[in-house]
């Protein structure tokens, strides 16, 4: 981490937590933020729903809700980036304080809601959006309004105005901070869900791939049945983990604030529910791990439990976003030391290990 960065840092720090990702993400738009150099190498290149990426170390939904700096981050070292969630109507989400900071836990806690600009004004400034220099795809996150009086619905018309303008999309049923948007996970309502917006997607005129996202909260029963539907829709992936409403083992003061735990804590919890998809759906559908990583070797745990990519967020609270960059180095030095020629390669090889 450069000298910078470590004083960007503390800086942040000394803030509440909701103004310091404000100030992080105004930083990024106005150049004034330290941007990394991305770490690239030959086995880290891989493939990803048929999107190729240059390292698997991907930026989780929820950092730039509103697609405002996916040009600085594209460049920040991540291989691919989520940006959202998005709303078909703008939202401002619950009140404020709703972001909470677990610093002797690693970990964060947020109860946003879904506050956001709105698909129109999101999909207006991703199609604004000029071709980077580096091929780094471009997600969107699929939300739905709190009033909605069709929920499900409300995927498939985000993905109608935004999906020319991305590389994938989302299906995020798994939020605990939108209520009851998490029983959207179950069989029935799911496969209508899908239908959907694999329906929608087919009417593109470039068809992305969909991933689905799924809560860490879920038992095995639920797996077995979400990887059913997931595989019966022609789903392109699964995102693997939301955050948790668990709260074993956490010493911070603010460990009693309601919402979504991410960051260190989750990293156990989501991986296990990350081999035991790799397990269910047999390695046939691209699987991306995201809960707790914030080093190289939780980052290679998640691919050899079965994920082709990951995904993080909460590191670059506590590390910077020099940590994507850090992580890719640090993979590759794990790949060569185990003999792998490639991420694929190294896909799955540890599962039983999580079971
Ligand atoms: C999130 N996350 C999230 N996920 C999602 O699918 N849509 C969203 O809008 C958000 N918003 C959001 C806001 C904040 C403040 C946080 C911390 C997280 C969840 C995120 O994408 C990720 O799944 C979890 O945070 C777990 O990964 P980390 O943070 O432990 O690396």
């Amino acid at each position: 981490m450069s000298l910078t960065e470590r004083l960007g840092l503390a800086a942040l720090r000394c803030l509440d937590p909701e103004t310091a990702h404000g100030l992080s993400l105004l930083a990024l738009r106005t150049g004034l933020a330290p941007i990394p150099e991305l770490f690239m190498g030959q086995r880290l290149a891989t493939k990803l729903a048929g999107m190729q990426l240059l390292n698997p170390i991907g930026l989780a939904a929820g950092y730039d809700k509103n697609a405002t700096v996916t040009e600085p981050l594209s460049r920040a070292g991540f291989g691919f980036i989520e940006v959202g969630a998005a709303t078909p109507l703008p939202q401002p989400g619950n009140p404020k304080p709703r972001l909470f900071r677990l610093a002797e836990d690693r970990a964060a806690i947020n109860r946003f809601g879904f506050n956001n600009d709105g698909m129109e004004v999101i999909a207006t400034r991703l199609a604004a959006r000029k071709p980077g220099i580096l091929p780094v795809p471009v997600g969107l996150n699929l939300g739905a309004n709190k009033t909605s009086d069709n929920r499900a619905a409300d995927f498939a018309r985000v993905l109608a105005r935004c999906g020319p303008h991305v590389d994938f999309a989302t299906v995020n049923v798994s939020s605990p901070n939108t209520e009851k948007l998490r029983d959207l996970q179950g069989p029935a309502a799911l496969t209508a869900l899908l239908a959907g917006v694999m329906e929608t997607r087919a009417a593109l005129a470039t068809p992305i791939p969909i991933f689905l996202k799924i809560a860490p909260d879920l038992t095995d029963d639920d797996l077995a049945q979400i990887a059913e539907v997931a595989l019966a829709s022609g789903l392109h992936g699964i995102i693997a983990t939301n955050t948790t409403l668990n709260r074993d083992g956490l010493k911070s003061r603010h460990k009693g604030e309601q919402g979504g735990l991410s960051g260190a804590p989750l990293f156990e919890r989501s991986t296990r529910v990350l081999a035991r998809l790799s397990q269910l759906t047999g390695g046939t559908l691209p699987l991306i791990g995201v809960g707790g990583i914030s080093t190289p070797e939780q980052a290679y745990a998640k691919i050899r439990a079965g994920a082709s990519a990951v995904q993080l967020y909460t590191a670059m609270v506590y590390e910077g976003l020099s940590v994507a960059a850090r992580i890719a180095q640090g993979l590759d030095d794990l790949l060569v030391r185990d003999g792998f020629a490639s991420v694929t390669a190294a896909t799955g090889t540890g599962r039983s290990d999580w079971l």
